[in-house]
């Protein structure tokens, strides 16, 4: 039976209450993620519970109980409010997937302090621009990645302590820079959780946009009310599961299902420190009997690659439920995992700014591969119109996915940048800038993101943090990038390059193009090719016409272009 049993029977009468009756939170009273996801845990009874089965590419384990979270976050927490962080005093966690960073954001949230995890892949510039628009008051990090730290550590005065968690002591220290050992550290049993509320910030994420550099999505400590539910509803935790969530916390999935839902709910998680591997992955789910598996359609994809016979070579049958997010789950992929693992792949949809799951796919819910699902209860989401924002009332026609605004886990802001959050609000709506249609049915089907913004792989690459990075190379006049299609990540970075007098285009010079802006961007955010051209397609007012180049590339009918020269 699964937690949420029938779907209708949940939307009647539906009221958020349900979950703050179950985690025992009385409005207006303190509320933290940390102590519910620690301290509540052992309250329960659960403390010799497993909560976290670690092991990286080498085969190295650790494991901890729900009691060893609470130390470790205890511990964490503390060695933080030593050096003097506190409440809403952003920490930064650049980390791989390694313990501590799932301990420390515990710990981060337990002080009070606003938890800003960044992907441990990026480089020193995109690292420099969240930390500088956040003025990020801590980081935390590992020897391997210190040094991009310290390349633009005179740029951030306000960056007052790095902390490093793995410090051999074979290299001195430099300034700013403290070490931390979990291990070592003695573990401290109390700690006294700052009295965060409903409304007291926890996480902040950046997302990347159309255009200016990328935003922080301000999160609260009430988004707890939704996470907590969803993960009961739609990945379905219950007591004996382990699950997987392959996502790095660096994004939202990777926090709101990766710590805070599974950890909420008490349930066993497993977190493997390594690269995409179709072999290793398969491992992995047989050594730890994973049975709830939360991943992104782009790993799906590359795991119908590898084939079927990869898959018959492992035993894979503690499987039983598995869900996506990230991109659109094409219908191919839903009907290939049923065949192959038993179950299909639901797909759910959400986003950074939403904080939890919105639309989805429920277990024991008729499934129509290709489809988003349904709101979650208490959602009241539809389409509506790009110009009079009105909802769509017929069914398939395209328009604007569109959220009622209220729900627990919504951001509360963009940091700093109050006009944009704003330009998310039309005629009492959110608008989430993706489109799609509703069928007769109430499911929803995914057609597209509403700006430029690119989605490769699940990760969101803003063209103008390319465009700009390429502007700064001396041969380039001109640049657009957009979106190509590509089989495993749907879609990969392209850019278009016009080049100043007197530079060739030609193979070495796109490699001297590629290495410098290697060094500025996340390698996600890398463009996979560089195409030469004369000139760029511009509006009346100069604006490039990414839209007509984005046509091109994906063969379709670039329409009336009179039109696209005034729009913009
Ligand atoms: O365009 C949608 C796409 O990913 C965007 C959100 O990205 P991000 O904020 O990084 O959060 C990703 C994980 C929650 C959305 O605006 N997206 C997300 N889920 C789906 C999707 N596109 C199609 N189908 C989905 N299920």
């Amino acid at each position: 039976m699964s937690n949420i049993g029938s779907y209708d029977e949940r939307i009647k009468n539906f009221d958020w209450s349900i979950a703050e009756k179950e985690l025992g939170y009385n409005n207006g009273n303190v509320l933290n993620i940390g102590w519910y996801c620690s301290d509540r845990i052992c309250q329960l009874g659960k403390a010799d519970k497993m909560a976290l089965l670690w092991e990286d590419s080498t085969g190295r384990e650790k494991r901890y109980t729900y009691n060893d979270i609470r130390l470790a976050s205890n511990t964490i927490g503390t060695f933080l409010k030593d050096l003097g962080i506190g409440n809403e005093d952003r920490v930064c966690l650049f980390m791989d997937k390694i313990p501590e960073l799932y301990l420390g954001f515990v710990g981060i949230l337990k002080i009070g302090a606003i938890a800003q995890p960044l992907f441990s892949a990026f480089g020193d510039e995109s690292l420099y621009v969240r930390l500088h628009d956040a003025r990020t008051s801590a980081i935390i990090t590992q020897r391997k990645h210190v040094g991009k730290v310290r390349k633009i550590i005179d740029k951030m005065p306000y960056l007052k302590h790095i902390i490093v968690v793995d410090h051999d002591g074979r290299k001195p220290l430099k300034e700013r820079e403290i070490a931390f050992s979990l291990e070592e550290a003695e573990p401290v049993e109390h700690l006294e959780i700052f009295p965060t509320t409903a409304e007291s910030a926890s996480v902040l994420h950046y997302t990347s946009g159309t255009t200016g550099q990328p935003k922080g999505v301000k999160h609260v400590h009430y988004s707890l009310i939704a996470q907590y539910l969803s993960t009961r509803w739609v990945l379905d935790l219950q007591e004996d599961d382990i699950y997987w969530c392959t996502a790095d916390p660096g994004w939202v999935t990777g926090t709101s299902y990766g710590i805070i839902g599974p950890w909420s709910v008490g349930a066993t998680q497993c977190v493997q420190d390594a690269g995409f591997s179709a072999e290793a992955w398969y491992r992995f789910i047989e050594k730890r009997k994973v049975t709830v598996w939360y991943s992104a359609p782009t790993a799906i994809r590359s795991l119908m690659k590898a084939g079927e016979d990869l898959v018959r070579k492992f035993d894979l049958s503690s499987l039983r439920h598995l869900a996506s997010v990230g991109e659109p789950l094409n219908a191919e992929a839903v009907v290939w995992s049923e065949r192959v693992f038993g179950h299909p792949f639901l797909d759910t949809y959400w986003q950074t700014e939403t904080g939890s799951i919105m639309l989805t796919n429920f277990p024991g819910m008729k499934i129509k591969p290709g489809s988003m699902g349904k709101p979650f209860p208490g959602i009241k989401a539809t389409v509506v119109d790009a110009k009079t924002y009105e909802p769509i009332t017929e069914p398939g026609r395209v328009g604007l996915i569109a959220f009622r605004p209220g729900w627990p886990s919504m951001m509360r802001a963009y940091w700093n940048n109050e006009a944009t959050y704003q330009g998310k609000f039309k005629n009492g709506w959110y608008l989430s800038g993706d489109r799609s249609s509703i069928d007769r049915d109430g499911y929803f089907w995914f057609t597209g993101r509403d700006d430029d913004v690119i989605n490769t792989g699940g990760h969101l690459v803003s063209p103008f943090e390319v465009e700009s990075a390429l502007l700064e190379h001396e041969a380039v006049a001109e640049s657009a990038v957009v979106a190509k299609p590509d089989e495993v990540n749907m879609e990969v970075v392209k850019a278009f390059v016009a080049l100043k007098p007197g530079f060739e285009p030609d193979a070495d010079l796109e490699l001297r193009i590629m290495n410098f802006i290697r060094k500025k961007l996340s390698p996600l955010a890398m463009p996979q090719e560089i195409e030469y051209v004369d000139s760029l397609p511009k509006t009346r007012s100069g604006k490039i016409m990414r839209r007509l180049l984005h046509a091109k590339e994906w063969g379709e009918e670039v329409g009336d272009t009179s039109t696209l020269e005034d729009d913009e």
